[in-house]
């Protein structure tokens, strides 16, 4: 296979982020992502904004990344776009260009499960980073999502675990926002975190069954001891922000790490690969780390500009379908809810 030369062009525009990527064979050649800033006075995602930001950048962003690739768009062996899930508006301009350009250049048009990008970002070829072998467990943390996704194969996969209302990436939104901090709040909520002390505050864990999550209950469990210690002290969230911000995230790596060790013991699979936006959190990267020494566990986390909403992993996953033949029709849709 690796004889041919296999360009593919990736699409992402399920969010946020308009994002586009060439891959060569298995290597990634460009990786542009134009984030949208407008969303941030808002304090979340303004899924109208989202998809008139998405009409603007996408032409810039789609010849940005064929010029970065150093080839001519007639190189290019397949479009693969983002089909769902994700906000409909931010869908159907990916998706209505990716076809547009499949049509017009005459070449195969792909559709792709963003979830399953998020997972099979770790097959790209990248230096010093290792593919997770077969059956594997994928973490997927997100402000949008938040899943335990057994993978047994590239494109055999069954969601284990998955969380009942908010995702991970929203409970630090939130909590964020309560306490006063910009969007999205993770980052500096992570920051703080680390120069707190974890153990200051005590926020109740969910009682959730089996591997699902929820995380609506700590948001409210937060902004009840935020109202109840200001009344006390007007200056309280000042005055012990980072070891608020260090309870909080023991809590949420608690939770996290509590269904991993479920998981790994129903499966008996001890490979775990995590993905998405929150995997950029140094407290989910030390557990992770400390689970190798305490469980046996073998961890995978990408290289950064993989995790976040990125079209590389819409570029590999179009690659690997491309090598098993699988195309999309010219009448394929988007789809908000697609499943794994
Ligand atoms: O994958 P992503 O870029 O976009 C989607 O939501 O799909 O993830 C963004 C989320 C936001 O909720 C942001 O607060 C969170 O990831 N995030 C973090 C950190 N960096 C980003 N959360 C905790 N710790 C971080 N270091
Ligand atoms: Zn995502």
């Amino acid at each position: 296979m690796s004889s041919q030369n296999i360009y593919i062009l990736g699409i992402e525009s399920s969010c946020d982020d308009t994002a586009a990527s060439v891959i060569h064979n298995g290597r990634i050649l460009s990786n542009v992502v134009a984030s949208q800033k407008i969303h941030e006075e808002y304090g979340g995602v303004v899924p109208e904004l989202a998809s008139r930001a998405h009409q603007q950048n996408i032409i810039p962003v789609v010849h940005q990344a064929i010029k970065k690739a150093g080839i001519s768009k007639n190189q290019l062996s397949a479009v693969a776009f983002t089909k769902g899930p994700g906000l409909m508006g931010s869908l159907l301009v990916g998706t209505s260009f990716a076809k547009s350009l499949s049509y017009g250049l005459k070449i195969p048009l792909i559709d792709v499960n963003h979830m399953q990008g998020h997972i099979l970002a770790h097959f790209i070829d990248e230096d010093g980073f290792d593919k997770p072998p077969f059956p594997f467990l994928a973490m997927t943390i997100s402000g949008g999502h938040t899943q335990i996704v057994r993978v047994d194969d590239y494109f055999d996969m069954k969601v284990i675990g998955e969380t009942i209302d908010d995702a991970v990436g929203e409970a630090y939104d939130k909590s964020g926002k309560i306490l006063g901090l910009g969007y999205p709040a993770g980052p500096e909520i992570d920051k703080r975190a680390q120069l707190g002390n974890p153990k200051e505050f005590k926020f109740t864990k969910p009682k959730v069954d089996g591997l699902n999550f929820s995380f609506s209950g700590l948001k409210t469990a937060i902004l009840y001891f935020v109202q109840r210690e200001t009344k006390a002290n007007p200056n309280f969230v000042e005055e012990h922000l980072n070891d608020i911000c260090a309870s909080i995230q023991y809590t949420i790596i608690g939770i996290l790490i509590d269904k991993l060790k479920l998981a790994t013991k129903q499966t008996g699979i001890k490979h775990i690969a995590i993905g998405g936006g929150v995997s950029a959190n140094s407290g989910i990267r030390k557990a992770l780390k400390d689970g190798e020494q305490k469980f046996g566990w073998t961890t995978y986390i990408p290289k950064f500009e993989f995790t976040t909403d990125n079209a590389a992993m819409i570029a590999i996953v179009g690659y690997l379908k491309f090598l098993e033949g699988d195309f999309a029709d010219q009448d394929v849709s988007a789809s908000a809810r697609l499943k794994i």
